[in-house]
């Protein structure tokens, strides 16, 4: 039978920036690699199975009880006070000196990055972006048609002779860049973090160059190795800087936030105005009575150090069992490890027999760089999977790549054998 062909006859109604929007590795894999059967680095999922239930539950029936109306009401649209002020007292811990006014309440993370994008990005603009980057900020910028310049990383984080010739090169066509855009520690995908020398570089940069930077810091809090480095915001105020709840507390929440100086946050009103009127009154009220009122501190270092001893397990479990000539990063806080193999390796065309064969998730390198490349490397997140699973997956990946090398080496040296 012929294969059924979908036209789609709204295809002339659709607006032109729709053309750019393409889905997301990461949201694709999100079903199959949820399968039971499937040992699953894909996800960059906190673990939510160690959260504490009976203490949540706790504080949701306070919530309802001591102000029901309110939490099932509409709210104000730069987010409910008291959480506002909760958020000021966690960035106050990261030397962050905000006032309320200056932060806005976003639906997690995702809607702060689009909200950066719907006030900051006209078409065709310039966003410059880490290589690999977070793949869901580049999905945000791009849906605004923003054109992604790419700075890679090394494992210090963004590397400051490429962001220099980057924004020389813009300067001498007389162009600029709206803004850079970066994670700073823990990253994803890579799992680096920018040493204090490139933070103070960059941050000069910056100011040379009359550059907003985006600090976008989610993972910050998830430092289980290493000493703690300042944060851009607390080091420069004219920066944007966002965070989260879904990582330290839980990402079906769905809040996080923006500090920015005044003007910017008054635009970003407009746009939170315009995209839902507010972020829900209800889980507000939850995360704020959590974080006042319970020790959250004493259950986030029991996730990190569960992170930890899942960390090791997949440092150990590739030493032992991944190829020669394949490296990875080695990370101090945050979910993901990010690795590189032979350049002959194309991970994006493994994956089926990952999955299929050996039962093994993770995301392809090629979905974190806006240019194509990436296409030996893979990310593999350590925050969801039990340290059994982590090597056994670990184990079955190994084996896989063996395969692959081995199959390449036959393959050259047979070439070589006919050329001779
Ligand atoms: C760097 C970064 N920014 C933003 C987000 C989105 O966070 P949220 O789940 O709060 O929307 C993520 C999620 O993984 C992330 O890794």
């Amino acid at each position: 039978m012929a294969p059924e062909i979908r036209l789609d006859k709204w295809a002339d109604l659709y607006a032109k920036r729709t053309a750019v929007l393409k889905s997301s590795a990461i949201r694709d894999l999100f079903i199959v690699a949820s399968r039971p059967d499937i040992i699953s680095f894909a996800g960059g999922m906190p673990d939510t199975r160690s959260l504490p239930m009976e203490i949540i539950a706790e504080a949701t029936r306070t919530v309802l009880l001591r102000e029901g109306a309110a939490a099932l009401q509409y709210g104000s649209s730069e987010g409910h006070l008291g959480l506002r002020e909760c958020i000021v007292k966690l960035m106050a811990e990261d030397n962050i000196h905000a006032d309320v006014d200056d932060i806005i309440v976003t639906d997690g993370g995702q809607q702060a990055l689009d909200f950066i994008g719907k006030v900051l990005i006209d078409p065709e603009d310039y966003v410059i972006v880490e290589g690999p980057s977070y793949v869901g900020a580049v999905q945000a910028f791009s849906s605004y048609q923003a054109k992604m310049l790419t700075v890679p990383l090394d494992e210090k984080g963004l590397q400051i002779e490429p962001l220099i010739a980057t924004l020389e090169s813009l300067k001498k066509r007389k162009q600029k860049a709206k803004f850079l855009y970066l994670v700073p520690s823990f990253h994803n995908p890579a799992g680096v973090t920018l040493s204090l020398k490139r933070r103070e570089a960059v941050l000069d940069i910056a100011r040379k160059h009359n550059l907003l930077v985006v600090e976008d810091n989610p993972y910050g809090q998830l430092r289980f190795a290493g000493n703690k480095l300042p944060t851009l915001r607390s080091m420069d105020d004219s920066i944007i800087y966002m965070s989260t709840f879904s990582k330290i507390f839980s990402p079906g929440m769905r809040l996080g936030w923006i500090n920015a100086p005044k003007p910017i946050i008054e635009k970003l009103n407009f746009a939170k105005q315009a995209a839902n009127l507010c972020s829900s009154s209800f889980t507000q009220r939850i995360v704020e009575e959590y974080f006042n009122n319970y020790p959250w501190r004493k259950y986030l270092e029991k996730q990190t150090k569960l992170y930890k001893e899942r960390r090791d397990a997949m440092l150990q479990s590739l030493e032992k069992f991944f190829p020669q000539g394949a490296t990875w990063t080695k990370p101090e806080g945050g979910l993901f490890l990010w690795a590189t193999l032979p350049e002959f390796i194309n991970t994006s065309e493994m994956l089926a027999e990952s999955i299929n064969e050996a039962k093994v998730a993770y995301i392809s390198g090629e979905a974190f760089f806006a240019d194509g490349s990436g296409k030996n490397c893979m990310r593999l997140n350590f925050s969801y999977p039990s340290a059994e699973q982590i090597c056994e997956g670990i184990k079955r990946l190994g084996k896989l790549i063996k395969s692959q090398i081995k199959l390449y080496e036959t393959f050259t040296s047979k070439l070589h054998l006919n050329n001779d």
